[in-house]
């Protein structure tokens, strides 16, 4: 596989031996004598060959948003949990108009319900996985209902997808099974369809060079199980996955901590905090990612701090 820096900004996918284009048809001599020379764009060679060319945008992870819960001791003054989630489009919208982000992608324990009347406020594409807090046939149902576009509907239902936005694949699992389990696994009788793992495989050794996965439960890094992370078996499954394809960044919620970063391998996992409440009082916010040519760069906003930490 070629993997090389990217320096265009439009976006082309160019299938060879359908009499689709010819590279050089495409682009100027020196940008395809730069391809020929293997120096300049990231690509794939197969039967067919993908050249992802990616124009520089942001999206934003936001986690554990906890919509139903009433206002939180300290945090009062932001409001209940659907009104802190909105705080955080507001804002987006302040942001200078390079930094806005074109979608966000929320790390489950969302509460559909209490946010179903408030869907209209936000005007930002969401794509969106289940948490443990939904983790009943009526709150998932609702969660899919909410956004067809990526769960799909009737027999076609999947609580697992992928999207490919500016030659970037975005792969949402989903490892929040039933009951409202807080330890994270990808089979469940509430995770449809069965078949995740050997989907996922697939997803990992998709064509595109730069891949983002994110879910709600994150692996366990030491080897051993405990709550609040995906079961130990799950947990080395999936870490040997992410070694061996090397998506470009993983995200999840679920721990209610300050933000932080971890390796897998040469993947960047983050563990986002929670736009609802945090344990020890730590601050609200969000994820900014600006996606550049060559990497991705990540950048918090914080949308409240506890009164005795003001
Ligand atoms: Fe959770």
């Amino acid at each position: 596989m070629w993997r090389f820096p990217v320096k265009y900004n439009h976006s082309v996918r160019l299938h060879f031996g359908e009499g689709v284009m010819l590279k050089s048809e495409y682009l100027g001599r020196r940008e395809f004598l730069g391809i020929a020379a293997g120096t300049v764009l990231a690509a794939r060679v197969g039967s067919s060959e993908t050249v992802a060319v990616g124009e520089p945008f942001n999206f934003a992870v936001i986690a554990d948003p906890h919509c139903a819960e009433a206002p939180k001791t300290g945090l009062e003054a932001y409001g209940n949990g659907v009104e802190k989630f909105l705080r955080c489009f507001e804002r987006m919208k302040e942001l200078p108009k390079e930094e806005q982000p074109d979608f966000a992608l929320v790390a489950g324990d969302i509460h559909p319900e209490a946010l179903a009347p408030h869907l209209d406020k936000i005007t930002l594409p969401l794509h969106v996985v289940a948490g443990n807090h939904e983790g009943s046939a009526e709150t998932r149902g609702l969660l899919r209902a909410m956004f067809p576009q990526d769960f799909g509907s009737g027999d076609a239902v999947r609580d697992y997808y992928a999207f490919t936005y500016k030659g970037i694949r975005f792969i949402a699992v989903c490892d929040a099974g039933a009951g409202g389990d807080h330890i994270g696994h990808f089979s469940s009788e509430l995770i449809e369809p069965h078949g995740q793992c050997d989907w996922l495989e697939k997803e990992l050794r998709g064509p595109e060079p730069r891949k983002v996965l994110f879910a709600h439960i994150p692996p366990a890094l030491d080897d051993v199980e405990r709550n609040m992370y995906l079961g130990r078996n799950d947990s080395r499954w999936f870490l040997e996955q992410v070694r061996q394809t090397e998506p470009e960044m993983l995200f999840f919620g679920h721990l209610h901590h300050p933000t932080e970063e971890n390796r897998i391998g040469n993947t960047r996992s983050v563990n986002v905090r929670s736009c609802c409440w945090n344990f020890q009082n730590a601050p609200v916010g969000f994820l900014l990612v600006r996606v550049g040519t060559e990497s991705m760069e990540t950048r918090e906003i914080i949308t409240g701090t506890c009164a005795d930490k003001a």
